[in-house]
């Protein structure tokens, strides 16, 4: 378990491809750092999504995860702060694809990520939320972010394969309860791109809420244009289209989160 006091630490992850981790990554962070909780989203994929979806262009990538999780650089050289808000982001190149087999030779493989959100100089940032946005596998990057964080935010899209894949998450998740990180807790599961129209998309919803009770978030996501063009304009979708369904859903959720955490979340005048 982290000793980081007052930040919570949530890994935005599952191994199925395409089901929303890194929208809700860059949209949940936005929305918290919206809040004023001082905000740090760790891009841990080596697709770099979640950079690139805030505008951080690979030529300026000097300094990434790979970095941080080897420890080659100032952890303040590698944090980027987003424009002038409170969201702050670790960017991820390709770089990061070799880390998964340089790891493997390191004695505390899988504890990597952990101990480098323990130095100081991230301590000492006084973060209130740090995300990390995870690959689509359970490889050893998603197992040091799981390792580092106190709870893993599960992404699911309301289709007919999803919740078999659920269980192999929440196998490794009780693994590394098990072993490496006794704390870890399920943040929540959440429902993606979700369509109330669509009769399947009803049905997962009910089998989620029979089998998984208080472990699903009341707040969907639901399926909406605006929050699939955001990342070409480089913004979260709060910011592309603040009155957007997509953009009201990712603040609902901020609001379910903060308030789970005893933290007060106040109405933002529509703009
Ligand atoms: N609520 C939504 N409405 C419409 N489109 C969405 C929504 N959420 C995600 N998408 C789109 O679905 C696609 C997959 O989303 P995203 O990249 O967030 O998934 P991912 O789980 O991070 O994928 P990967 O496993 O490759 O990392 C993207 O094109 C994204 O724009
Ligand atoms: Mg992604």
């Amino acid at each position: 378990m982290s000793s980081l006091t007052k930040t919570r630490v949530i890994a935005v992850a599952n191994q199925k491809g395409g089901v929303g981790k890194t929208t809700t990554a860059i949209n949940l962070a936005a929305a918290l750092a919206e809040q004023g909780n001082k905000t740090l989203l760790i891009d841990i994929d080596p697709q770099g999504n979640a950079s690139t979806g805030l505008g951080i262009d690979t030529k300026s990538r000097k300094h990434t995860t790979y970095d941080l999780v080897f420890g080659d650089a100032p952890a303040t050289d590698i944090m980027r702060q987003v424009g002038e808000s409170s969201l702050w982001v670790v960017p991820a190149t390709t770089d990061l694809s070799s880390a998964d087999i340089e790891l493997m030779s390191r004695a505390r493989r899988t504890y990597l990520l952990q101990d480098a959100l323990r130095q100081p100089a991230i301590m000492q940032a006084g973060f209130d939320y740090i995300l990390i946005d995870c690959p689509p596998s359970l490889n050893l990057l998603t197992v040091n972010a799981m390792v580092a964080a106190h709870s893993v935010l599960v992404p699911l899209q309301a289709e007919f394969f999803a919740l078999e894949g659920l269980s192999q998450l929440m196998l490794s998740i009780r693994e590394l309860r098990e072993t490496a990180n006794p704390g870890l807790r399920i943040e929540g599961i959440l429902l993606t791109m979700y369509d109330r129209r669509n009769n399947l998309a009803q049905q997962v919803e009910a089998d989620a809420r029979d089998n998984l009770g208080d472990l699903v978030f009341q707040t969907v996501i639901p399926r909406n244009v605006r929050v699939s063009e955001a990342p070409s304009y480089a913004v979260p979708v709060l910011q592309y289209d603040s009155q957007s369904k997509g953009a009201v859903a990712y603040r609902d959720l901020a609001a379910e989160l903060m308030a789970k955490h005893g933290k007060k979340h106040t109405e933002r005048a529509a703009s």
